[in-house]
């Protein structure tokens, strides 16, 4: 199991984005077991597409409410989203290229990414977003 598992420390007190957090979490460690248990190199790369995909759209979600709330941080916020999703993508295709394995130290690396952005960047809109509303 990932040494991060999602808690209440977390929590963005927004539900949609709490789940999505969540979600993307359990993806991870979903990856992370395939790994560890030595799922064939097919599986894998399925599980990171769905991971890649599902960041976009959790990234997505997250700027669209900054955008429609005016959130005067967003420039910042969207250039650290970026800077993951290239992450992830420039792996990804090193990774079906067979240039780059897939190991569960990359996972981990993903994670603690996650986490700290989470913990930083995320937290810093929430009380943003909370005082116009959103929960
Ligand atoms: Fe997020
Ligand atoms: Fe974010």
């Amino acid at each position: 199991m990932l040494d991060i598992i999602w808690d209440e420390t977390y929590s963005v007190h927004i539900a949609e984005i709490d789940q999505q957090h969540q979600k993307f979490t359990a993806m991870l460690d979903m990856l992370f077991e395939a790994i560890e248990a030595g799922r064939p190199q097919s599986a894998l790369s399925e599980i990171l597409r769905e991971l890649v995909a599902y960041a976009g759209y959790h990234f997505d979600a997250e700027e669209q409410l900054m955008i429609k709330h005016h959130y005067p941080e967003f420039g910042e916020h969207h250039k650290e989203h970026e800077v993951f999703r290239n992450k992830i993508l420039g792996f990804q295709k090193n990774f079906q290229e067979g240039r780059e394995t897939l190991t569960g130290d990359v996972v981990q690396f993903m994670t603690h990414w996650i986490a700290e952005h989470v913990m930083k960047a995320d937290k810093k809109y929430a009380p943003f977003l909370n005082a116009r509303g959103v929960f």
